[in-house]
Parts: structure tokens; C-alpha cells; sequence
């Protein structure tokens, strides 16, 4: 095919880019690069350029690129049916079969799944229902939602509040009133250098507390958390978290979101996070994962208990007023089947185990002793590095200097994407459960390489 020379200027001119510097993009200051072609864990560029993906687009391509399978699928069933809603009882066989599939890998306390398109319009599900289940249980005041400084839970009004970074709020008159924020669980971040993780659990435990009594427990409906901070720096719960955090809100009678957006169908080397650590959520987030990103496709998976207060909620009020054109879309969900199946079939989720381990271990060794180096840690197919200026004092750099992204863009140079996540010198990878030891090594490396030349 013909290159079209005008594309870059069409894109320059006309495409308005999402978490971008919109004047730097329009003034042509921020490169663009504009994507052609995929296959495994590599993406290829329309200069030709090969670079090998170690965030798997958004943490979502996790059965890596161009799996002919799934394109297959989503081709069939456009040619059968494109398009038809799932309103007043009406779905497609690819649907139904999908939320079967999901359930049967979901923790056994779960009980339906209501399907949208993004982590951030599942979310939005999530906290209706949470206010929709608190009002047919007669406690209208009970209606506000913990959430963690850091967390990541979708830009949109209430799920950008429930997130937890300040470039999510600033500007944009967020976070709404319905919404409040706790202590993270970052123990390389904690105030007191000298406190243990078993003092830092406490620690969060007693902020949560704290906030729960300053509140009034009779006003917060639900936490909502992901198992493993992802946008808000890759950081694995510190031990025993989940297990101290869910007594607290079962105590208070205060539902648990797990927002399993990145790490749900297999991230952690388990199907869900939630198996992962032992958590037992009302809510289960889904979204990225579910579909490798081959088609637009997210899910809100409801337990047992809530179920039984919504069918409760339509005898009273008649049908629930809740949902989408293009919820549970047969293309995204021939997308889904696809996918599941293939997880299954190349044995990916114990891939993304063991060769996340893996992983994680020569990132480790090619940079643990690297002056700059403070933080390397990880879980299954997750890892992030974090800079710092000292690591004695553990003092960090001054956001100016931008060293997380001058990292990234060392590491670009030699083909490989990391992404600098949003708030400090931060290097995250998440790349596709096919990863292979080779890949690995290849990308621990090229890391060394990229952190020597920024930081000496
Ligand atoms: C944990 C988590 N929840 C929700 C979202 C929002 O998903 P989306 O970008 O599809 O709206 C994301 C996106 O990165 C996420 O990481």
C-alpha cells in the first residue's frame, strides 16, 4: 500500500490524543508514533521499526499480538450478527456464553456479570449499584466510597475521583463529594524509614479506621481497591493487607471492590487477584484482560449477596434503569470467548507465574545495585523500578527533572517500551504473558542500559 504522507499532519491536526500534552502534540514538540503491526510481544511501527512491547499496549494485549484466533472469531461473528442489544432479556449465544465462561473462573461467591466497555464505565456499574443495593436495603445515607491515594480506577467523573492522582483531580473540579481517599499501601513510600511492614499494615489499617470514625461508618458503602496498585506506581500490597483491610470492613458492613481491571484473567499467575491474596469482594472489576484488547469489552461481576438485593430492588421498582447500547456487544464478546479459551490453550496464566518470577528476578540482578536504583518490585507479570536521588536517605528527584520518562525514552531508543507512570520516577513493564525467558533477559538489559546512560 501506497505510504500516505499526510497522515502525520492529519494526526498533528485533527486527532485529539487521550493523557497527552495537548499543546506539545499541536506544536509537534511531543513525537508521535503511529502503530501498523503486531505479533507476539512486538509491535511494529509504520517507519519499520520493531520494538518489543514490554507493557502490553496498556497492560491489556496479555496474549500478545496478532493471535489469529481471536481476529478469526470477532470476523465470524461479525459476518453472523454484528450487533444486537441484550435489554429486557435478549442477548447472543456469544455473550451467554461468555458470562458462563467468566463465572466459572470467578471466585464461587460470585454470582452474574453486566458487561460494558471500559474499566471506567464498569466502574461507574459499580458505584450505581452499590448506591442502588444501600437504598433498597433502606440506609439512603450509607452511599460514600473509600478509595486509595494512588488507586487507579478510570478517568471518567466518579471513577476520575475514586482514582487516586493528582493530574486526575487537578482542574477538573474532582474528586466529587461522594468520594473519599486513604493511605496507600506503599511501603517503600511510608514516612518512618524505620517501620516494618507488619507496623506499616497497621499503619493503613488504622488510617482506614480513622477515616471510617471520622465519616461515620453508617455513611461509606464500600472500598474499592485494585490487589496491586497499578497506574499509581506497580506496588504489590505489603503482607497480610488484604486480610487486615477486609476484617475492617466487615466490620463495618462496608462492601469490597476489587478493581481487577489489570490484573484479573491471569496477570499475577492466578485467574483473579483476589484468589491471589485472598480477598473476597461484593464487586469484581473486569476490563483489559478479558478480551487481550482485541475488542472493547469490561464487566462488573456481582456476588451472591448484592445479587439478592437487586432482584429484590426490580420486584419493588420495576426493571433496573441501567445500561447500554452496546453492553455485552457480540464482537467483544467473540473477543472474549477467543481469548479465554487461548489463555487456556497456551497455558498463559501460569506463564505469566513463571516467567513473571522470572522476570522479576533478572530485573533484579541487572539492577539492584545501580546507585539510583531504590525500589525493584513486582508481582506475576508485573514489575516496576523506582528512582531515587539517595538511596540511604531514600530522597527523590525533583519531578522537573523528569527521570522516569528520560528512562523510558533511553529505553525506547533500544526498542523496548516501559512506561513511566504518572506520579514519580517510576519505570513500570507489564509485558504479554507470552514473554519468554529470552524477552525477559533482553529487556532487564536494555534497562541497565537505558537507567546508565540517564542516571551514570
Ligand atoms: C485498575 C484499573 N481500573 C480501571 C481502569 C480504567 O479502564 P479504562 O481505561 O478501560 O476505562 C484502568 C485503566 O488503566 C485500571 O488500570
Amino acid at each position: 500500500m501506497l505510504k500516505n504522507d499526510m497522515l502525520e499532519q492529519w494526526d498533528r491536526e485533527n486527532f485529539f490524543h487521550p493523557s497527552t500534552h495537548l499543546a506539545e502534540f499541536a506544536r509537534g514538540t511531543l513525537p508521535q508514533r503511529v502503530i501498523k503491526t503486531g505479533d507476539g510481544c512486538h509491535i511494529e511501527d509504520r517507519e519499520g521499526n520493531r520494538l518489543l512491547d514490554a507493557f502490553a499496549g496498556l497492560y491489556c494485549v496479555n496474549v500478545g499480538y496478532g493471535r489469529k484466533e481471536i481476529a478469526e472469531a470477532i470476523a465470524e461473528q461479525a459476518h453472523e450478527l454484528a450487533y444486537y442489544h441484550s435489554y429486557v432479556g435478549h442477548g447472543t449465544e456469544v455473550s451467554i456464553t461468555l458470562a458462563k465462561m467468566i463465572l466459572d473462573r470467578a471466585p464461587e461467591h460470585m454470582s452474574k456479570v453486566y458487561f460494558g466497555l471500559s474499566g471506567s464505565d464498569a466502574n461507574e456499574t459499580n458505584v450505581k449499584l452499590i448506591w442502588y443495593y444501600n437504598n433498597i436495603l433502606g440506609r439512603p445515607e450509607k452511599k460514600k466510597i473509600i478509595s486509595r491515594w494512588r488507586g487507579y480506577h478510570g478517568s471518567g467523573l466518579v471513577t476520575g475521583s475514586l482514582t487516586g492522582l493528582e493530574l486526575f483531580h487537578k482542574k477538573f473540579d474532582l474528586p466529587l463529594a461522594q468520594v473519599v481517599h486513604t493511605e496507600a499501601p506503599y511501603y517503600f513510600r511510608r514516612d518512618d524509614l524505620g517501620q516494618s511492614e507488619a507496623d506499616f499494615v497497621a499503619h493503613c489499617v488504622a488510617e482506614l479506621e480513622a477515616l471510617i470514625e471520622r465519616e461515620g461508618a453508617e455513611t461509606i458503602a464500600a472500598f474499592i481497591g485494585e490487589p496491586v496498585l497499578g497506574t499509581g506506581g506497580i506496588v504489590p500490597p505489603p503482607e497480610g493487607y488484604w486480610a487486615a483491610i477486609q476484617q475492617v470492613l466487615d466490620k463495618h458492613d462496608i462492601l469490597l471492590v476489587a478493581d481487577e481491571v489489570v490484573t484479573g484473567f491471569g496477570r499475577l499467575g492466578t485467574m483473579f487477584g483476589s484468589d491471589h491474596y485472598g480477598m473476597k469482594p461484593d464487586l469484581i472489576t473486569i476490563a483489559k484482560g478479558l478480551t487481550s484488547a482485541y475488542a472493547p469489552l469490561s464487566g462488573s461481576i456481582v456476588s451472591d449477596r448484592m445479587w439478592q438485593v437487586l432482584e429484590q430492588g426490580t420486584d419493588e421498582n420495576g426493571p433496573i434503569g441501567h445500561g447500554w447500547t452496546y453492553s455485552a456487544h457480540p464482537i467483544g464478546a467473540a473477543a472474549g470467548v477467543a481469548n479465554l479459551k487461548l489463555l487456556d490453550t497456551m497455558g498463559l496464566v501460569m506463564n505469566a507465574g513463571e516467567t513473571g518470577a522470572y522476570f522479576n528476578k533478572v530485573m533484579g540482578e541487572a539492577l539492584g545495585d545501580h546507585a539510583h536504583v531504590g525500589d525493584i518490585r513486582g508481582a506475576g507479570m508485573l514489575c516496576a523500578v523506582e528512582f531515587v536521588q539517595d538511596r540511604e536517605r531514600r530522597s527523590f528527584f525533583d519531578a522537573g527533572d523528569k527521570v522516569g520518562p528520560r528512562v523510558a525514552a533511553a529505553l525506547l531508543e533500544q526498542g523496548v517500551i516501559g512506561r513511566a507512570m504518572p506520579q514519580g520516577d517510576i519505570l513500570g513493564f507489564a509485558p504479554p504473558f507470552c514473554l519468554t525467558p529470552a524477552e525477559a533477559d533482553e529487556v532487564a538489559e536494555k534497562t541497565a542500559t537505558a537507567v546508565a546512560q540517564v542516571l551514570g
